[in-house]
């Protein structure tokens, strides 16, 4: 039997409440081999809780994949003139002045073509292109974090890109439902990722500003809470749980009407209909989180596990703690397959 050697990656999802790293290793197929969760104090303690997080669990690799998010990252999808790739790495240069409201000698450009089978009116001689821009000072300032934390990255990826990979390995791509369109819709702290992915192939993406800490403002303000005591009810309504949901609603609504626009605009761009929305991220917690959202969609509204099926090295990883917190992982576990899948 030939002997493939283990190659290791940890995914680490730096988000604005919490950290999240899972570490997966590859020989035959993905083991989780490493995870580890914390809430971050304050914003500016990630350096610190990162080096505590790596030195308090088990982890076998140092080679990690990160990812940006965030209003200095600008996605664009663009229909250019089809054209071999190293033309293409010298047009998107000027295409992307164009696109980008900032110095493009500012930030780190990435482009990828990719097939859409026809489908958005591109004509034959077209193609559609992702491009995707980066503030150079936000790469170099991940990047220093990661050194100080003894890491060697990998690759720098995009949040919700990372979270249509996961996607892809945890759930796959079923022949039968090729033409299928999921949405992807995760909802973290600040901010909502959706991916609108069909066939294994992301077809639209778009960040919305909003997430699990405006439910918990709107608890504190409806309720008359301070905010530390509205997060606790949200997590654990018992007996509140009526109140909690009619004070969160508005919140929900905003979160929902964005998202909507999102749909909207992908059934008219595409003339395709999404067919399911699929809820990750620690703000999808929300109790009857996606019986509101299934109802305003009106589509099948559920959560997803992005852990998969994936065996997981029970020696080194608290399985208790990783199935606590499943839905939160979707990024970070989109980050660790992704160098292995660009192979
Ligand atoms: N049991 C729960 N019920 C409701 N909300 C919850 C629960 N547990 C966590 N949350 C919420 O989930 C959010 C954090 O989710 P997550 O860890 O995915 O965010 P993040 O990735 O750090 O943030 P972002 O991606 O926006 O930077 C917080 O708003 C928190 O209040
Ligand atoms: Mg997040």
């Amino acid at each position: 039997m030939r002997m493939t050697k283990a190659k290791s990656f940890i995914g680490l999802d730096v988000g604005t409440h919490s950290i999240k790293a899972v570490e997966m290793t590859w020989t035959n197929g993905p083991v989780i081999t490493g995870f580890g969760y914390a809430e971050l104090p304050s914003p500016d303690a990630v350096p610190e809780t990162v080096l505590e997080l790596l030195r308090t669990h088990d982890f076998h690799s140092r080679r990690v994949v990160t990812s940006v998010s965030g209003k200095s990252v600008i996605v664009r999808y663009l229909t250019m003139f089809k054209m071999s790739p190293d033309d293409l790495r010298n047009a998107i240069r000027y295409e992307a002045d164009k696109y980008i409201p900032f110095d493009v000698d500012e930030v780190v450009l990435d482009c990828q073509p990719f097939d859409v089978d026809g489908i958005g009116n591109v004509g034959s001689n077209e193609m559609r292109v992702l491009l995707v821009a980066c503030k150079r000072a936000i790469i170099d300032e991940q990047l220093r974090v990661l050194a100080t934390a003894g890491l060697h990255p990998e690759l720098v990826d995009v949040d919700v890109f990372a979270l249509g990979n996961a996607f892809e390995l945890a759930v796959g791509v079923n022949p039968e439902a090729g033409g299928r369109v999921s949405a992807l819709v995760d909802v973290g702290a600040t901010k909502t990722s959706v991916n609108l992915m069909r066939a294994g192939v992301s077809l639209f993406t778009r960040e919305i500003h909003t997430g699990g800490t405006a439910f918990t403002t709107a608890i504190a303000n409806r309720l008359s809470l301070k905010h530390g005591e509205a997060e606790m009810l949200k997590r654990q309504p018992g007996e509140e749980l009526e109140r909690v949901r009619q004070a969160v609603a508005p919140a929900v609504d905003d979160l929902a009407a964005e998202v909507r626009l999102s749909f909207e605009y992908f059934e008219n761009q595409f003339e395709l209909g999404i067919d399911e929305v699929l809820l990750s991220g620690g703000g999808s917690r929300l109790t009857g989180l996606d019986q509101d959202l299934g109802r305003i969609f009106d589509r099948p509204t559920l959560a997803w596990d992005p852990t998969g099926d994936f065996p997981i090295a029970a020696g080194s990883v608290d399985v208790d703690q990783l199935n606590m917190h499943v839905p939160e992982l979707a990024v970070a576990v989109g980050l660790a397959s992704r160098v292995q899948k660009h192979r």
